[in-house]
């Protein structure tokens, strides 16, 4: 008789920490997808997109190291407001991150930007550019 007590109590436990183990896998995936289903909920483009509050940052992380100083890439300076307005005017600054054709896609030799600042990007150049 103590036997089967043993018994059950073991298998108890063992239902016990598999249903435990069971849901902590399951919610770390559910919450995975759920990431994966809003990949727009960590990117906030809803207010004004300004150059000092955002572009500045994703430019200078990605760009300035080829586009500044005396002799830059391709000729196109991206290192103050002005510079990197006027490259937007001319419709090569969305085109070139968002890799369309007839423009060479930027960053050059690197992986393409985030979703998150493309979008930034593109609703500054659709703003009129706010400083
Ligand atoms: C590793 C150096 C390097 C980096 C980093 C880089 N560029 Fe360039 N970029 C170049 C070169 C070189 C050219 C000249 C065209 C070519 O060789 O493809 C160029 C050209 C351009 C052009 C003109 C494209 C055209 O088709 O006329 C734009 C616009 C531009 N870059 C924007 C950017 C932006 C925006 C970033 C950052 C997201 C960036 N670049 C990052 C090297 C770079």
């Amino acid at each position: 008789m103590p036997q089967t007590t043993n018994m059950k109590k073991k298998t108890t436990y063992l239902l016990f920490t598999g249903t435990i183990l069971y849901l902590l896998a399951f919610s770390s995936c559910y919450y995975d997808n759920l990431e994966r289903l809003n990949p727009t909920s960590s990117c906030d483009t809803s207010g004004t997109i300004t150059y000092a509050g955002a572009i500045k940052s994703i430019i200078d992380n990605n760009c300035t190291s080829c586009h500044s100083g005396g002799a830059p890439s391709g000729g196109i300076s991206l290192d103050t407001y002005t510079a990197v307005k006027n490259v937007g005017l001319s419709g090569k600054l969305y085109n070139s991150v968002s890799w369309a054709s007839g423009t060479s896609p930027m960053p050059k030799s690197a992986a393409k930007l985030d979703e998150c600042s493309i979008n930034k990007i593109k609703k500054w150049t659709t703003t009129s550019y706010p400083q």
